[in-house]
């Protein structure tokens, strides 16, 4: 009798410790069966690592690397924090974003990939995620972000300006990546990797509303004076000054699928498309 009350009473304290054991491993986040990184996370950072587990760790992974279980099915992959290269910045190129173009990405998502748009969050949450996906790179404890491009006040928009911005495509050879007339077929597209060496396509101007980092004419500005970190799309900062960047941006919205003025400018010019000005091909031998 006592001894039957006593295995019960075992059993239930075995069943019981057992069951803790499980909660405490979920909550340690081993259950994954992988080890926590560290601990010392701020308020705000365990905030936005709640959030993170819920939204983003299917696809960026439980360690920020990018692999999370639905990577092997999505292309372009997802970003992995670990190295702190992102697309869309307003900083120079090789620099840290600053925390609001981390926010505006997570509010307008990613054109042409798998990453949403989080504007349903909250100001708070998006706030919360970023101080989070931050902790993955130990960059962001010695280094600041860049200093942010100032962009000029826009121009207004000229048949020179369209002109000028067409000569700057092919002498800046936008063309031998995004081809002549934009449609992403230059004579380098087949060649171009990302910086972990997997095929890149580069922007078809004729098929896109948006861009990945925005859609304004600023953003479009923004996009070749700061370049795509970790893809091939450089940036322009040291070769184009301000009135040029205006003049591009002018040019590449003639290329767009969507109607704009420019493009009605073009049209009235009768503006023909770019020859390729690769090196003369040798004779043919006969
Ligand atoms: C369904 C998959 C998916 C989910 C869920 C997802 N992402 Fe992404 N994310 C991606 C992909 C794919 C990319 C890379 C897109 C590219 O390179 O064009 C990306 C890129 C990013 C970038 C890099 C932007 C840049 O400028 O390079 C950030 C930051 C980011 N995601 C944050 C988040 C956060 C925070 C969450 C959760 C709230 C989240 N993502 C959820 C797929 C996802
Ligand atoms: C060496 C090849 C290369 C050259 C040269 C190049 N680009 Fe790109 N560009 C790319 C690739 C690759 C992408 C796509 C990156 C991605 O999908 O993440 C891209 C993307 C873009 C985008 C879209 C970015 C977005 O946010 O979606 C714009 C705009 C652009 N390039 C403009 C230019 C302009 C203007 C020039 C010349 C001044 C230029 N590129 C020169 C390779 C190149």
């Amino acid at each position: 009798m006592r001894t039957n009350h006593n295995t019960v009473l075992l059993c239930a304290i075995t069943f019981m410790s057992l069951g803790l054991g499980v909660a405490a491993a979920q909550n340690g986040g081993t259950s994954s069966g992988y080890p926590e990184p560290k601990n010392d996370f701020t308020q705000q950072e365990r905030r936005g690592k709640g959030l993170y587990r819920r939204y983003c760790i299917g696809c960026h992974g439980p360690r920020g690397d990018g692999n999370g279980e639905n990577a092997p099915y999505i292309d372009p992959k997802p970003r992995d924090f670990t190295l702190a290269t992102f697309k869309c910045r307003s900083t120079p190129t090789g620099t840290l974003p600053t925390d609001s173009d981390l926010i505006n990405t997570l509010k307008r998502g990613l054109e042409a990939s798998n990453m949403p748009s989080w504007l349903p969050l909250s100001d708070q949450n998006r706030e919360d995620l970023v101080a989070y996906i931050k902790t993955f790179s130990s960059r962001w404890k010695k280094e600041g972000p860049g200093k942010p491009l100032q962009v000029t006040p826009e121009p207004e928009v000229t048949a020179d300006r369209i002109k000028e911005g067409q000569q700057l495509f092919q002498k800046m050879e936008c063309w031998k990546c995004h081809g002549t007339e934009g449609r992403g077929d230059g004579p380098s597209a087949p060649t171009l990797t990302d910086s972990k060496d997997r095929p890149i396509p580069p922007y078809d101007f004729t098929e896109g509303h948006r861009f990945k980092c925005g859609q304004t004419d600023e953003d479009l500005y923004k996009i070749f004076m700061t370049g795509l970190d970790g893809t091939p799309m450089p940036s322009f900062a040291d070769n184009l000054n301000p009135e040029q960047a205006w003049d591009l941006v002018f040019y590449l919205r003639t290329l767009q699928p969507m109607h704009t003025k420019e493009k009605d400018i073009a049209k009235q010019l009768g503006l023909k498309p770019i020859e390729p000005n690769a090196p003369a091909t040798p004779p043919a031998n006969k």
